[in-house]
């Protein structure tokens, strides 16, 4: 684990996303980010929520009894409820759920947390913070899309920049997690609004050097 503080006083930490990783030998992609990485970004899709398919529990299974990095799960599903149990028993560290497939995102939220992880409510460039407000209140951690979800290697939306700096205005102690985008010239820009994970896939997996990039995103 590294630990840099930046002017928030929060904790920056790099979490790769395995969908930028090469998918035919998933373990040693890991072992790769193994030793600089502060986590590892899981990310379910469902090919409902989302226009593609990726990977689920049993993959999460293998890969977490593998490493010390702790697994968060991004549930990009039409019904995420009915998986949570199963990524808990896969060995997630952390879950979050979209706010625009969670009906009941409070009660969501709630299960989650009864398992005693961390769980985390996802924004979609298109929700607006003030629709997800009371369940960032009950939220461990909330997750901002710089991108609309389904894909890696997608452009960074700088409109969510102005959202990030609301959440932190409102919430000065709140884990902020940002997705979809995030280069050596984006990570400044959320840092500053007040993001404090950052995912990225293509950063570090496509990077000819993965623990020179990894540096430099976290600043
Ligand atoms: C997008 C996923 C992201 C994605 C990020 O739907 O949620 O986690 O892997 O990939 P990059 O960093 O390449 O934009
Ligand atoms: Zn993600």
């Amino acid at each position: 684990m590294n630990n840099n503080m930046n002017k928030n006083n929060l904790d920056i930490k790099i979490q790769p996303s395995l969908l930028a990783c090469n998918m035919g030998k998933m373990q040693e992609e890991i072992n790769s980010i193994d030793n600089f990485a502060d986590g590892i970004h899981f990310d379910v899709m469902d090919g409902q929520f989302v226009p593609n398919l990726s990977f689920g529990a049993p993959v999460l299974e293998h890969l977490s009894t593998q490493s010390e990095l702790g697994f968060d799960v991004h549930l990009m599903c039409e019904q995420p409820d009915i998986l949570l149990e199963s990524f808990v028993k896969a060995g997630a560290k952390a879950i979050c759920v979209h706010m625009e497939s969670c009906p009941n995102i409070h009660r969501t939220l709630q299960v989650i947390k009864g398992f005693n992880i961390l769980a985390g409510v996802a924004l979609n460039p298109g929700t607006s913070y003030e629709t997800a407000y009371e369940a960032i209140k009950f939220a461990d951690y909330v997750l901002i899309m710089s991108v609309n979800p389904g894909f890696g290697g997608q452009k960074f939306l700088p409109e969510v920049l102005e959202k990030i700096k609301h959440i932190r205005k409102n919430f000065p102690e709140k884990i902020i997690q940002i997705d979809g985008g995030i280069t050596t010239e984006t990570a400044p820009l959320a840092i500053e609004a007040g993001a404090n994970w950052l995912v990225a896939g293509s950063a570090i997996f496509k990077a000819k050097n993965r623990e020179d990039a990894c540096k430099k995103l976290r600043g």
